[in-house]
Formats: C-alpha cells, sequence, structure tokens
C-alpha cells in the first residue's frame, strides 16, 4: 500500500510540474516587450495612447497625458519632473491585446536622456521605431538605435503623421537603409500624403485600407466595405485617379523590395517590416498592432548567464535581473525602487529571492507595476515582464536574483559618457557631499571620475545626457542638504585604456588629452572632440593598446 502511496504522490507530483511547464510556457509565449525608439514629437505618446486604448487598458484619448500633467500633482518627485513636463519615473507599461500582454518599456528621449533610457532599451526584447513621416530618421533616434543595434533587437518601424505632407515612402525606406543598414519590408503602403492621404495598401492581403476622416468630408466618405482589391472598379471610383495610378505603379516597385517577409532577418535586427499610418488620427494603428504581435519576438532575456549557461525563459526556476534603479519616486514614503525585469520562472508576490552578488535572501513583499504612471501591486509575473520592487539598499544595478542554483546575468554595459563637469562642494558640507555622492553613484545616477592630482578631490561627474546633472544637483539637495555647483568640462568623448596605468606610463607625455582615474583607480582618457581622440591615436595607438568608449566591466 506504501509502494502505492509513493507512486501515487510521484504522480502528483510529475502532474503539478507539467502544469506549471504548462502555465509558463502560456504566458512566456503571449508576451510580448518592446520599447519605443523616437525623436521628440514624433509622436510617441500619442502612439502610446492608441496603444493602450486598442488594450482596453485607458478608455478615452488623452489620458496619458492627462495623468502625465496630474501625476506631479500627486507626487512632486520630482519638482523637476513637473517643470519640465518630462517622465522621468515611469518604466513599464502593461496592456492586452488579442490574447496577448505587451510590456511596453518608456525609454525618455531628448535633453531628458540618461544612462537609464539606454538600460531600459537594454531590457527590451524588441524595438518600434517611430519615424515623423515628414522629417525622417532625426538624431536622437541615432543613439538609441545604436542600442538596439548593440543588442540585436529586432526593430519595426511605424512612419507616423501621414496625414500630414510627408517624404514619399520610398525616401523613408531609402533613409532606413542608409543611415542604419536595415532592409525595409513594407507591410503596409500610404495612398498619398498630407490633406490627399487617403489611406494605405496592406500587402500581405493585398487588400487596400481606406482611411476614414472624421468630421471632415474625405473622398473615402462613401467607402461601403472595410477592404478593397486592388483591382476592385469600386476602388477606382473612391481614390483620386492620380493616387490611384501611383498606387497601382508603387505596388509594382515595391515587389522589387521582394514579397515575402524573411523573418529571421527581422529576429536579428536586419530587416525591419514597415507601416505608415496616423497614430493622432488612429489610422494604421491596430494594423501594426496586429502584425506586431505576430512576429515580434517572444521574452529572450539574456541568452546566457556568465558562466556561459542559457537559461530558457519558461524554465521553472525564477531569475531576474536588475536593470534600474529609482530613488525618492513618492516622497511621503522616500523609497527607492529596483525595476526588475523576469527573465524566467513565475514570479510571485511574497517570494524570497537571493541575490546572486551578496548571497543575502530578500523577501519580494511589495511588488509593483506601472500602469499609465499608476502603481499597481503585481501578485505575479512571468519573462518579459517588469516589476518594480521597493528597494531596501538590497540591489545594485546589473543584480541577478535568484530561486534555484545561483548563476549571474552579464553585466548591463555602461554607456560612453559624452558629458563632463566637476561637482563643486560648499564649504563645510564635506560630509553629506560624500555620503551623497557615494549614494547616486552607487544607484547609477551617474558615473564619477576623479582628477589624478590628488589634491583636487571634487567628483567629475560623467554622464550621457545633461538630465543625470540636473538629477543628481537636485538630489544633493533634496535629499542629503547640499547646494553644490557645476562646473562643465569641455570634454566629449572618454576612452578607457584597457592596459592601465602600466601602458600609459609606457607612452611618455600626452597631448590634446586629459587623464583621471574612475572609482575603481582606472585610468581615463579625456579628449574635447572626436578629431584630438583621433590625434592622439594617430601618433600613440600602438604603444596605447586597446581603448574602450565604456567603464571597464
Ligand atoms: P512625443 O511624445 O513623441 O514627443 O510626441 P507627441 O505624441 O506628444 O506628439 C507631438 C505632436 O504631434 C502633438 O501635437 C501630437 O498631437 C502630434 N501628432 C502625433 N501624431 C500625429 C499624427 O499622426 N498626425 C499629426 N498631424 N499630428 C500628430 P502638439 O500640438 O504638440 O500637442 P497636442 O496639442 O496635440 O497635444
Amino acid at each position: 500500500a506504501s509502494a502505492k502511496a509513493v507512486q501515487a504522490q510521484q504522480a502528483a507530483e510529475q502532474a503539478a510540474a507539467a502544469l506549471t511547464a504548462e502555465v509558463l510556457e502560456r504566458e512566456v509565449g503571449r508576451r510580448r516587450n518592446f520599447a519605443i525608439i523616437s525623436h521628440p514629437d514624433a509622436g510617441k505618446t500619442t502612439m502610446t495612447e492608441k496603444l493602450l486604448l486598442y488594450g482596453g487598458a485607458i478608455h478615452e484619448a488623452g489620458e496619458v497625458k492627462a495623468r502625465r500633467s496630474s501625476r506631479s500633482a500627486t507626487s512632486d518627485w520630482m519638482e523637476l519632473e513637473k517643470q519640465r513636463g518630462i517622465s522621468i519615473t515611469s518604466t513599464a507599461l502593461t496592456f492586452d491585446y488579442n490574447g496577448c500582454q505587451l510590456n511596453l518599456l518608456d525609454t525618455p528621449g531628448h535633453q531628458d536622456f540618461s544612462e537609464d533610457t539606454y538600460r531600459t532599451l537594454a531590457a527590451a526584447d524588441n524595438a518600434v521605431l517611430l519615424v515623423d513621416g515628414a522629417k525622417g530618421i532625426e538624431p536622437q533616434t541615432r543613439k538609441l538605435f545604436a542600442v538596439a543595434r548593440l543588442r540585436g533587437l529586432p526593430v519595426f518601424t511605424f512612419v507616423n503623421k501621414m496625414d500630414r505632407p510627408a517624404l514619399n515612402g520610398f525616401e523613408i525606406v531609402e533613409q532606413l537603409e542608409k543611415e542604419f543598414g536595415l532592409q525595409s519590408f513594407p507591410v503596409n503602403w500610404p495612398i498619398g500624403s498630407g490633406d490627399r492621404f487617403v489611406g494605405v495598401y496592406h500587402r500581405p492581403s493585398k487588400k487596400v485600407v481606406l482611411y476614414e476622416k472624421r468630421g471632415q468630408a474625405g473622398r473615402s466618405k462613401g467607402a461601403t466595405k472595410a477592404e478593397y482589391d486592388l483591382d476592385d472598379p469600386d476602388l477606382k471610383d473612391l481614390i483620386e485617379t492620380d493616387l490611384w495610378e501611383q498606387l497601382q505603379e508603387d505596388v509594382e516597385l515595391l515587389e522589387v523590395l521582394g514579397d515575402e517577409l524573411d523573418l529571421e532577418g527581422v529576429m536579428a535586427g536586419k530587416v525591419t517590416p514597415v507601416f505608415f499610418g496616423s497614430a493622432m488620427n488612429n489610422f494604421g494603428v491596430e494594423l501594426f498592432l496586429q502584425t506586431f504581435i505576430q512576429l515580434a519576438s517572444k521574452p529572450a532575456g539574456p541568452a546566457q548567464t556568465r558562466s556561459g549557461v542559457a537559461v530558457s525563459p519558461s524554465s521553472p526556476n525564477f531569475t531576474g535581473l536588475v536593470f534600474k534603479l529609482q530613488a525618492n519616486m513618492d516622497p511621503k514614503h522616500r523609497d527607492k525602487v529596483a525595476f526588475v525585469r523576469v527573465v524566467s520562472g513565475k514570479f510571485e508576490k511574497g517570494m524570497k529571492v537571493r541575490v546572486a552578488r551578496t548571497g543575502r535572501t530578500v523577501t519580494l513583499a511589495a511588488p509593483q507595476r506601472m500602469f499609465a504612471n499608476e502603481r499597481q501591486t503585481v501578485q505575479e509575473g512571468f519573462a518579459g515582464d517588469v516589476i518594480g520592487l521597493t528597494n531596501p539598499g538590497a540591489f545594485a544595478i546589473g543584480d541577478t536574483l535568484v530561486t534555484g542554483p545561483t548563476l549571474a546575468f552579464p553585466p548591463i554595459p555602461t554607456f560612453s559618457p559624452e558629458l563632463f563637469a566637476y561637482l563643486r562642494c560648499p564649504p563645510n558640507q564635506k560630509k553629506p557631499f560624500l555620503k551623497g555622492v557615494e549614494g547616486l553613484l552607487g544607484e547609477g545616477a551617474v558615473q564619477v571620475l576623479y582628477n589624478t592630482d590628488d589634491y583636487i578631490t571634487d567628483p567629475v561627474l560623467a554622464a550621457v545626457g545633461q538630465l543625470q546633472f540636473e538629477v543628481v544637483q537636485y538630489r544633493m539637495k533634496d535629499e542629503y542638504g547640499v547646494d553644490t555647483t557645476l562646473e562643465p568640462l569641455s570634454y566629449t568623448v572618454a576612452r578607457w585604456v584597457k592596459g592601465g596605468w602600466a601602458v600609459l606610463e609606457g607612452v611618455g607625455r600626452l597631448f590634446n588629452t586629459t587623464v583621471m582615474k574612475d572609482v575603481y583607480g582606472r585610468p581615463v582618457l579625456l579628449f574635447r572632440n572626436d578629431f584630438a581622440l583621433q590625434q592622439v591615436l594617430g601618433e600613440h595607438a600602438d604603444k596605447l593598446g586597446e581603448l574602450s568608449p565604456y567603464a571597464l566591466p
């Protein structure tokens, strides 16, 4: 009888394991995690809002913007945010669509650019490149695209504002090729632009979808069907002759770009599916969303651990990666939040995890998720989800959280700083000043360098965006009570000397560069511009050996 009991027990365990595996497969399989890459004003907020509308996460256009401005009333974390009307704190928005769960990671751009922007992109599985149809590819997009490229993310392109006079679709395709080396596969193609934007041709279904201008007497007003065949005689009556002729011609030309989507190319980030539409008028957004959930990469996460072992997103043991730390989001609580990307297994509220770096066990008691800038408590999560954990100082950027065997994901890369400034300490405030610098450094708010002359002890802040300086100064004052001053330095390029001080001494005197050390005492060369760097390289490349634009791991 006892043998039978053991058998029954084993069978029950096996069934439970199979069920968990099934749940994991299903949940991971329905998740799509992405970040939008765009230049300010291209329409990211508008697009986000429309996506949330389709996901049923909001019910009225305008809610995202409304919340964005009302939030500063509920939380004055960062007065700065309010002053600048920017969003530093939101990190991931979650919504469902057609059975999929979409996690949109927020990557602030423009002057709000900071290392967090890069780090958030480092936690995404897909990138959506949002382009203003009139302007084409713009500068801010290039930096962010470089990170997406570094990670080999699949890129989906949405060309927005087609209801405004726009570049020809082929010009956009050419820019994508020239600027980013991306081959385009237009999924839909615009028919006209500006006032004469009448719809798109959907290539996979070979159907024309007409755009219904709300409240305006557009040509498509007489449309009786949702979709038209290219040779449908009704279509000829519905759109102006020259647009109709142009469409027939374009469709032929598009054949040259191939009529089969190279899925492997998309997954490798070499081919981008391209969509055209107008986020503001809600045209083309759903067409985009439908194709996106079919093609986008499912949660992958860091493919390998530092020891080279691969972790499958549906493996039963929970693992997570801390990719961003945010302090003081709510001044009432003065708390810190660590943003974690679930890499494998199932996350559950209240679970105990180990921090691989320290071996410390932490109970994840109050996990949160951001929903249109409001916090919600999370009960469970799966690979690809982003969870905010109140951070009792236990976490650092790049930490791996585990429940099973200890393992660690590769470090999150630091990014080459482009802005440098002395942070000056006011008299008699050395103690809180140093405490503040250490705290902010530990959080990854900014990188810090020091002068090699020991009598100059004020730190040099090194950042990728001006906002990081402002955040540091604001928080030094607000949290540590220190009124700092900032003294900008005119360097724009940093290079870490891989060979260390020995190599540097071997080179002798260097012109056109300043030597500093990082917090680990390693030599860093600062240059005014790329030209100065090239000059130094021209003279000393062989002796200097390898230089790295990033802090060495
Ligand atoms: P961002 O987050 O990328 O900075 O852009 P955002 O969505 O705030 O859009 C920037 C401006 O472009 C907004 O106008 C927005 O209404 C407009 N816009 C977005 N999508 C489209 C589109 O498809 N067609 C056209 N014509 N305009 C679009 P704004 O005047 O700055 O703000 P608002 O007064 O409309 O809120």
